[in-house]
């Protein structure tokens, strides 16, 4: 089992390349989005076994709405019936569940689903996994000016600003993977990867295993991380 260095809180994943994944095989891009899941499911479980303490997932994005409905509702019904069906492996792992985003663009049965996990895993003691689904960082940070504005508090600073994000109890995180090939942010957690750690990965989601992810922690740990200062 790969050991982690206090150093290494939390990592987070654009999970990207479901749709060419699946395009390339001959298959449609919802089979992409269903074997993305099972990929999801087996990191998940490498991130808790190695005492991981915090791991993020983007697995809907604000503009993902944009896409065609029958993708989007497919999406939806695969989110809501991989979150029932895993729950149970979520408490058996210890692992308690957040969502960052807009939860009320949500189908009201994803939502629901959603809030019986996030409150069924509360007290778990183990990874708290965060899902960014209906997610925008631009609209976490304008989310969070306007509950300070709420709150009549004038001095803003950088500590009320995080204090104010969708969750506020997880840190910043020290790697950024996007697999996919792409090389881009997508509007994922741009306030809180000010210093991370970026790997971009050609492998498509699907096809990203735990091997993957263990030879990006020991380049993680090859990487000098000075934050501004010098050694
Ligand atoms: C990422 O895979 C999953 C979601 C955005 C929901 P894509 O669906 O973006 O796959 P590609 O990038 O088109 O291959
Ligand atoms: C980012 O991927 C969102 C998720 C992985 C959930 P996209 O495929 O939506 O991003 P773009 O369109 O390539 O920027
Ligand atoms: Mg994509």
């Amino acid at each position: 089992m790969q050991i982690l260095s206090r150093e290494l809180k939390h990592i987070a994943i654009i999970m990207d390349g479901n749709g060419r994944w699946a395009l390339q095989k001959g298959m449609e891009r919802e089979d992409g989005h269903v074997q993305g899941a099972e990929t999801a499911k087996n990191i998940i479980q490498f991130c808790s076994n190695i005492q991981l303490p915090y791991l993020t997932l983007y697995a809907f994005s604000k503009e993902n709405w944009d896409r065609p409905k029958k993708e989007v509702s497919s999406i939806m019904r695969l989110l809501s019936q991989t979150i029932k069906k895993d729950l149970q492996s979520l408490m058996d792992l210890n692992i308690s569940l957040l969502i960052a985003g807009e939860k009320n663009r949500l189908p009201l049965y994803v939502k629901k689903s959603l809030e019986i996990a996030v409150q069924k895993t509360a007290k778990n003691t183990g990874m708290k996994m965060v899902l960014a689904l209906s997610y925008s960082g631009r609209e976490e940070i304008v989310s969070s000016l306007n509950k300070i504005i709420e709150s009549k508090n004038k001095n803003i600073n950088e500590d009320l600003v995080e204090k104010h994000l969708y969750c506020p109890e997880v840190p910043s995180p020290d790697i950024l993977i996007r697999t996919g090939g792409e090389k881009r942010i997508s509007n994922f957690l741009i306030w809180q990867i000010a210093y991370s750690e970026l790997f971009f990965e050609d492998v498509q989601w699907p096809d990203f295993r735990a091997e993957n992810l263990s030879n990006i922690i020991e380049r993680f740990y090859e990487r000098k991380r000075t934050f501004g200062n010098i050694e």
